[in-house]
């Protein structure tokens, strides 16, 4: 029995270790847990394309989408630790949805952090159709409506869901959430005016806010977006304190080689610091992750202070799903 237990661990040892040394043999998958042509999709797949180069391998971007980003985080979650199912998330499918859904997995314990990715201040927008050209304008708007005003989002527990919990928290407003599986398509309904408005990702609303089809009012940082220095920020609009930056991140299944751990990492370390990757970026309006901030013990560590930080506001706000 002894010898036999012996055997196997060394024979985990041994396929982990040769695991590790082949790895990349095949193309690898990211999981985006929202709808294409989102802010997390075009993230993952402006740094899969460039990750790629450096791993050598081909990296196929997978939408698992629903119940706020956990469905697709339970997909990576449950897949096997051989680095090739790679989980992309944020503060909402990596920190919230563990203070609001009974996950069926733990968001530290069955996770290894890979790396943080860059982050997204948030940014209020509206249909045009609101009568209101100044944040303080679309607050006064807000109170007066006889029913609570429709805010889309990528559903319970998504950044977006978030962002318009903490907007009522400090804004003394209420919101009627229409959840979508993603705010790539919410967005659709805010341009076509079926829903008010959008406490949306900077890179998801950017396009269309230059194209004119929706309205800005701020953005949710103490400084200006570079890429959008007309919008004022909420300090300066008139919400002092309303600040909220969406960060991203990769974790890779518990227990996966943390050799393969480090060649992830590497890959999307390289991907950060590429010259085009950054240009592509920072024309979304996001910000760079610090670059002493790269390694996964950083994620991890940041992770759980985010989780010590917003579960109780998120808690605090009773959010009901099925
Ligand atoms: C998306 O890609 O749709 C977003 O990340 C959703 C969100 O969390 O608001």
């Amino acid at each position: 029995m002894r010898r036999a237990i012996w055997a196997a661990v060394a024979f985990s040892l041994i396929s982990s270790t040769a695991l590790a040394e082949n790895y990349p043999s095949h193309p690898i998958t990211i999981i985006v847990p929202f709808a294409a042509g989102g802010p997390s999709d075009a993230m993952a797949r402006i740094l899969a394309e460039r990750m790629k180069t450096t791993l050598g391998e081909a990296i196929l971007i997978e939408n698992v989408t629903g119940a706020g980003g956990s469905i697709g985080v339970g997909r990576a979650v449950r897949s096997a630790p051989d680095g090739y199912t790679i989980s992309f998330g944020h503060l909402g499918t990596h920190v919230a949805n563990g203070a609001i859904y009974k996950l069926g997995y733990d968001l530290v314990a069955d996770l290894e952090p890979v790396v943080l990715l860059p982050s997204n201040p948030m940014i209020i927008v509206s249909k045009n159709a609101v009568p209101a050209k100044s944040l303080k304008e679309l607050l006064a708007w807000l109170k007066s409506r006889p029913a609570p005003p429709t805010a889309g989002t990528a559903g319970a527990g998504s950044g977006s869901h978030i962002a318009g919990l903490y907007f009522e928290s400090v804004a003394g407003i209420k919101l009627q959430y229409v959840p979508y599986r993603g705010t790539a398509p919410a967005m659709n309904d805010l341009v076509a005016g079926q829903i008010d408005l959008i406490v949306d990702q900077t890179s998801n609303s950017i396009s269309q806010v230059r194209a004119g089809t929706i309205r800005a009012y701020a953005v949710t940082d103490g400084k200006r977006v570079e890429s959008a220095p007309d919008i004022p920020t909420t300090d300066e609009a008139g919400l002092p304190g309303f600040h909220m930056t969406l960060w991203s991140g990769l974790w890779l299944p518990k227990g996966t080689p943390k050799e393969i751990v480090t060649k992830i990492n590497a890959a999307a370390v390289e991907a950060l610091n590429d010259g085009a990757v950054k240009k592509q970026f920072e024309n979304l309006g996001l910000q760079m992750p610090p670059k002493d901030q790269l390694s996964p013990q950083a994620l991890g560590d940041w992770q759980k202070a985010e989780i010590a930080k917003w579960w109780p506001m998120i808690k605090s706000a009773n959010v009901k799903v099925d």
